[in-house]
């Protein structure tokens, strides 16, 4: 039985519990649990705290997880990154002051940097030459300036608003982060069918969330300059319509294109535009 570790709770936990599910694995859990049973998989999910998952994935309490790229990074673990999920994307910045000066890394020199990523932060201020002082705190790391903790912060940034709220800039990303599956590395060769039968429905998943079936009809003779402007899958479906001037063309495009494609396909003649999400695709 694969044992998976997501979050008990925070930003990765919904949509940690949706790719399982859209990838099939029926958890039967009620919220106060800490394992929970699967069907549709051999496996169970353990719910974890966030910061003690890397160390339940080494040691083999956990064969996979999804977790945080930046926990992972910060904790120093020698686990194996499956794949990236898309999901739960921020950074890790270091901020100052609203009109403190900052002119590169060497305006650190001598300051207090408040941060739940003592590791990360001394890696950054080493490779820079930088000699600050790090103070670890827990959480509510951008409060540490306000009540005369810290000079400066070093904390997750997402949508900025806490930045900003806290009256703080943010100066220097450190860290790209986003959620990722990584697994153990004993347990990746013990039960590797069961690892790659759940990385190929996950991969599945994230394939058909990144791209889009469409549908629409048009005149015969607009084909070839339709086709022209699809960034789809190799080839697109014809159909022939009841109308015999008239076909049904169909393909796959991805999301983040779709957007710029269809505008063009209306201009060319098309009509009857679908989108229509797409539940899982395997190439
Ligand atoms: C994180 C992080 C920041 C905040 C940034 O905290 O520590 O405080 O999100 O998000 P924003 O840029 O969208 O404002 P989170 O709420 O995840 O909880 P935590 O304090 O437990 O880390």
């Amino acid at each position: 039985m694969l044992k998976i570790a997501i979050q008990k709770s925070g930003r990765l936990f919904e949509d940690s519990v949706k790719l399982l599910k859209d990838a099939g694995l029926r958890i039967e859990n009620s919220l106060d649990q800490l394992k929970a049973p699967v069907r549709g998989f051999d496996a169970e999910v353990l719910f974890l705290r966030n910061s003690d998952i890397p160390k339940y994935l080494e040691s083999g309490v956990a064969d996979i997880a999804v977790i945080g790229e930046n926990v992972l990074r910060e904790k120093e673990v020698d686990v194996i990154s499956v794949e990236k999920l898309g999901f739960s994307k921020c950074r890790l910045s270091i901020a100052l002051p609203k009109g403190e000066k900052y002119e590169g890394p060497k305006s650190l020199n001598r300051l207090k940097i408040a941060t739940s990523y003592p590791v990360t932060l001394q890696q950054f201020l080493t490779e820079n030459g930088v000699d600050a002082s790090i103070h670890q705190i827990s959480g509510s790391v951008e409060i540490a300036p306000n009540i005369g903790l810290a000079d400066a912060v070093c904390d997750l940034v997402s949508s900025g608003s806490t930045l900003i709220k806290n009256g703080l800039v943010e100066q220097e990303t450190i860290l790209h982060s986003e959620a990722i599956l990584a697994s153990n590395r004993k347990s990746s060769i013990q039960k590797s069918v069961l690892i790659e039968q759940l990385t190929f429905r996950i991969r599945a998943v994230l394939e058909g969330r990144k791209n889009s079936y469409i549908m629409f009809n048009l005149p015969n003779e607009k084909v070839a300059e339709v086709v022209s402007v699809l960034p789809g899958l190799k080839s697109p479906t014809l159909l022939p319509l009841v109308d015999p001037k008239w076909s049904s063309l169909h393909t796959v495009i991805p999301e983040k294109e779709y957007w710029n494609v269809i505008p063009r396909l209306k201009e060319i003649g098309a009509e009857g535009i679908l989108v229509i999400p797409i539940d899982k695709m395997i190439y």
